[in-house]
C-alpha cells in the first residue's frame, strides 16, 4: 500500500472505529470503575480465531498491562455478579484490524494505569552500514572538504546534491553545514538587508528569529492556529502593516496551511517567499514534496530531523540566479562551481564569483557520505513506517482520551510525516495540564511544552537575545495546553500503543477520571 493510501485509510479508520465505539460506550467506564474485575493478564498473543470469538462477550472490562512493550487487554463478558467468561486478546498494531471488541476495550484501558515505559528517547536513528562504510572511505581518503574531490562524480557532497534535488523535485539542492545557514544565506540571496522587516511565524523555532536578527533585520511574528501552522488572516493584516518584502514561513512539525492562500498574500503584498522545511521534508502538498512554493527553501538533516547527519541541511530552488548566489556564499570560491553536479549557468557563476561574501557553510563529505543511504530509503522505505506508526499512536489516544485531546492535522492537500506525535489538551484546567505533565514524566514519557521557561519554540523566550515583544494571544493559547514527542525510529511499532497508553492514561488521571 502506498504511503498515501495507507495514511487517508488510516485517518479514514480512526473515525469509523469511534464512531462504532461511541455507540457503546456511554457508561462503561463507571461499570469499569465500579466492578474492578481486574485480573492479571498473560503474555501470550491471541491467535486471530480467538480474537473473533471475544466479540460473542457481551460486555467488557479491560486489564491493561505490557506485552513487549505493547498494550494487552483482557476481555471478559459480564455476568451481573461476576466474571462468567473470560478471553484474552492483544490488540493489533494496525488499528485498521481492530474488531468493535478491541476498539472498546482500548479505550478502557486508558483507564488503566500503564507499566512505566523504560526506552531512551533520545537515541536518533542509526546511520546505514552503507553509510557509515561510505564514510570510512571518505575518511581514509583525506578528501573531507567538498573541493578536495577530484569531481562532482566522486564527490559525496555533490552526489548528495543530485540526489536531495531529484527528491524534492526543484532544479537546484545546495549543501550547507546546517538549515540555519541555509535559512540565512536563502535571505540574503533573496536580497534581505539590513533594517527590513521580515515576516515569520510566532510558533516556530528560535533558529528563524535568530537568522533574521544576524542580518540586522526585525522579525515581525504572526500568529499560529490550533493547527500549528501560521494563521494567515494575521498574515495578511501584518504584511500589510509592515511593509515586509520577504515572508520566512516554517512549516512547524511539518503541519502546512493552505499553501495557495500564501501564494496569493505574498502577491498581493509584493513579497517574496522563503520556506522552511527542517520539519517538511518527506511531506507532501498536492502530491509534491513540499517545498516548491518559494523561490527558495531551506532543509535540515539535523539529528533529529528525518534524515540524520548530526549537522547538515541544503537549500533547494529552481532559480539559476539565486542558486549562483546561495552556491557563492556557501562556500565555493574562485572556479570551484565547476565541482557541482547541478552547476548553475556559468555567466552566473562567473558573476557571482567576486560579487558574493564566502560565509564558508560548505557540507563536508563525510556528512554527505553518511546521509545519502538515509536520503535513497527516505520515501520507499522510512515514511510508510513512520506513518504507520502515527496513525496507531493517534488512534490509541483518540479512543482512550479523545474527549481530552486534539491531534493537530493538516488539510487535505497535505500528506504529512508523522516522524514526531503533537497534541493539544483540551477541556483542562492549569491545574490538570501541570498534572499531567507530573504523570507523564513519572511514566516514562518525557514530552516537550512549549511554554516552559527553556522552549526553543516559544516566542517569549526569544525576547530575552531581542526579539520584539509580540502580542500573540493566540499563539500563546494553543502552545500552553501543546505537547512535542520525537517518535524515534528505532523504537519497536507496539512501543506506540504502550506511549499512546501513558498519555492517555495521564490526562485521564488528571482529570479525576480514574
Ligand atoms: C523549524 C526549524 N527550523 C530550522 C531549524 C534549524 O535547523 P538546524 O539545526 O539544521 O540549523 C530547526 C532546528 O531544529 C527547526 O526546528
Amino acid at each position: 500500500m502506498s504511503f498515501a493510501s495507507s495514511h487517508l485509510c488510516g485517518r479514514f479508520l480512526k473515525h469509523k472505529v469511534k464512531s462504532c465505539c461511541s455507540s457503546s460506550s456511554s457508561g462503561e467506564t463507571t461499570t469499569l470503575q465500579k466492578t474492578r474485575f481486574w485480573n492479571k493478564c498473560s503474555v501470550l498473543k491471541a491467535p486471530r480465531q480467538q480474537k473473533q470469538r471475544s466479540a460473542l462477550g457481551s460486555e467488557c472490562v479491560v486489564v491493561a498491562a505490557k506485552k513487549r512493550g505493547g498494550l494487552l487487554v483482557t476481555n471478559y463478558a459480564l455476568a451481573e455478579n461476576g466474571v462468567i467468561d473470560a478471553r484474552e486478546l492483544s490488540v493489533n498494531t494496525d488499528p485498521k484490524q481492530w474488531t468493535s471488541v478491541e476498539s472498546s476495550a482500548v479505550q478502557k484501558a486508558g483507564f488503566v494505569k500503564p507499566e512505566k515505559f523504560t526506552k531512551d528517547f533520545s537515541k536518533p536513528m542509526s546511520i546505514p552500514r552503507e553509510g557509515i562504510e561510505a564514510a570510512i572511505n571518505v575518511m581514509e581518503s583525506g578528501r573531507v572538504f567538498r573541493y578536495c574531490a577530484t569531481s562532482a562524480e566522486t564527490s559525496e557532497v555533490a552526489q548528495a546534491e543530485e540526489q536531495f534535488a531529484e527528491m524534492v523535485g526543484q532544479k537546484y539542492a545546495i549543501g550547507v553545514n546546517s538549515c540555519s545557514s541555509a535559512i540565512f544565506i536563502a535571505m540574503l540571496a533573496t536580497g534581505v538587508e539590513q533594517g527590513d522587516r521580515v515576516l515569520t511565524n510566532g510558533f516556530t523555532f528560535t533558529a528563524l528569529p535568530s537568522c533574521i536578527l544576524r542580518i540586522g533585520c526585525e522579525p515581525v511574528l504572526v500568529e499560529c492556529t490550533d493547527n500549528f501552522t501560521m494563521d494567515l488572516d494575521d498574515l495578511d493584516k501584518k504584511a500589510g502593516e509592515s511593509g515586509a518584502k520577504v515572508l520566512l514561513m516554517s512549516h512547524m512539525r511539518g503541519k502546512v496551511c493552505d499553501m495557495d492562500r500564501v501564494v496569493a498574500i505574498c502577491e498581493k503584498h509584493g513579497m517574496k517567499l522563503i520556506e522552511d522545511c527542517a520539519h517538511g521534508c518527506g511531506v507532501r502538498y498536492k502530491g509534491r514534496q513540499l517545498g516548491y512554493h518559494g523561490v527558495v527553501t531551506a532543509y535540515s538533516t539535523q539529528s533529529d530531523k528525518v534524515i540524520n547527519s548530526g549537522e547538515g541541511g541544503f537549500i533547494t530552488t529552481d532559480d539559476d540566479d539565486i542558486a549562483a548566489r546561495c552556491l557563492y556564499m556557501s562556500g565555493c570560491y574562485e572556479r570551484r562551481y565547476n565541482k557541482h553536479a547541478r552547476m548553475p549557468p556559468q555567466e552566473l557563476c562567473e558573476k557571482y564569483m567576486l560579487t558574493m561574501p564566502n560565509l564558508s557553510s560548505r557540507m563536508n563529505e563525510v556528512t554527505a557520505a553518511m546521509m545519502r543511504p538515509l536520503i535513497a530509503n527516505l520515501y520507499s522505505e522510512r515514511l510508510p513506517k513512520y506513518m504507520e506508526r502515527w496513525v496507531l499512536i493517534t488512534s490509541v489516544i483518540d479512543l482512550m482520551a479523545g474527549d481530552y485531546i486534539n491531534v493537530p492535522t493538516s488539510g487535505e492537500n497535505v500528506e504529512d510525516v508523522g516522524d514526531h506525535l503533537n497534541f493539544t489538551l483540551k477541556n483542562v484546567t492549569e491545574e490538570e495540564n501541570a498534572k499531567f505533565r507530573e504523570i507523564t514524566t513519572e511514566l516514562g514519557v518525557n514530552l516537550g511544552w512549549f511554554t516552559s521557561s527553556v522552549n526553543a519554540r516559544f516566542h517569549k523566550n526569544w525576547e530575552k537575545y531581542g526579539t520584539p515583544k509580540y502580542d500573540l494571544p493566540q499563539t500563546d493559547k494553543v502552545l500552553e495546553y501543546s505537547y512535542d514527542m520525537k517518535m524515534p525510529p528505532d523504537f519497536e511499532t507496539d512501543d506506540f500503543q504502550h506511549i499512546g497508553h501513558v498519555i492517555s492514561y495521564a490526562v485521564n488521571k488528571a482529570k479525576g477520571l480514574c
